[in-house]
């Protein structure tokens, strides 16, 4: 299967979830930009990705999506650095294992400007540069807490049910441009997110991260009539779900 998308930012692709959607772009020939906070996670991962012979150029920009300003300076540097961009992928995101009671104002505030304030004016300062692409594509990865409720996620659950909100509105903007944008909602996902957040999950029952990246390759490489608007992606557990 192919797809005609040559250029990606992916947002946190140094480690978790995000390195493993990397990982798949790049075995197959996509030309990716990696964003994060720690230089040496960023470094780790160029080095890995370009172990593969067949990977296509990785390059890295290190930066905190907290920062007011770092949306709109992540997407120039990236956009000049792939020459254009066909994807983005908004990735990057932190949990918090707190009671509503507990939860400080600067908690609350840094959740919320990384795993919603950022996204956001990602992709609105990503769309000039997209339109610009023949295929257009912003790929959210939101959470089944993004759904639902979970105790001591309140503050996590907030930052994705806004992700949410606000990826439903951008889509019908920007569908008559043909620009795709898709939301994956996944739960229990083996990296070192929810070996902090839910250290009570069994290991052996997590979703493994390329089980994500699989997914998110079937989106690329199926350009069809169908659209998939969200996937939730649930583990396969024996015991019941919500
Ligand atoms: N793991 C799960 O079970 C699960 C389930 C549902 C949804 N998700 C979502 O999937 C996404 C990835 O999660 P993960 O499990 O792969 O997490 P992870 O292993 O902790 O990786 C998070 C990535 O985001 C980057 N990041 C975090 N804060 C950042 C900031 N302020 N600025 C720039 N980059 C930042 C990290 O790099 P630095 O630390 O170097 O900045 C890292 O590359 C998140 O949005 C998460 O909410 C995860």
């Amino acid at each position: 299967m192919k797809t005609e998308i040559q250029r990606a930012l992916i947002t946190g692709g140094s480690r978790g979830i995000g390195f493993h959607i990397t990982k798949k772009l790049t075995e197959n020939g996509i030309d990716v930009c990696i964003a994060g906070r720690d230089g040496t996670s960023l470094r780790e991962a160029k080095g890995q990705l370009l172990q593969n012979p067949l990977s296509a150029q990785v390059h890295t920009i290190q930066i905190d999506l907290e920062q007011t300003d770092a949306p709109q300076q992540l997407i120039r540097e990236a956009g000049e650095k792939l020459g254009g961009l066909d994807l983005l992928v908004n990735n990057a995101g932190i949990c918090l294992n707190r009671s509503l009671e507990e939860t400080s104002l600067k908690e609350w505030d840094r959740i919320m400007h990384i795993n919603a304030r950022a996204p956001y004016f990602l992709c609105q300062h990503a769309l000039p540069w997209l339109r610009d692409s023949s295929v257009p594509t912003i790929i959210q990865i939101a959470s089944v807490v993004g759904h639902n409720g979970y105790e001591s996620q309140s503050a996590y659950a907030a930052s994705k049910h806004a992700l949410l909100g606000f990826t439903k509105s951008l889509a019908k903007e920007v569908q008559h441009e043909g620009i795709r944008v898709y939301t994956l909602s996944p739960g229990g996902v083996a990296t070192e997110m929810i070996g902090a957040a839910r250290p009570d999950l069994d290991d052996s029952a997590l979703i493994d991260p390329t089980e994500i990246s699989d997914l998110v390759w079937y989106i690329l490489t199926h350009r069809g009539n169908a659209m998939i608007d969200n996937l939730m992606i649930r583990r396969a557990a024996k015991t019941a779900w919500s």
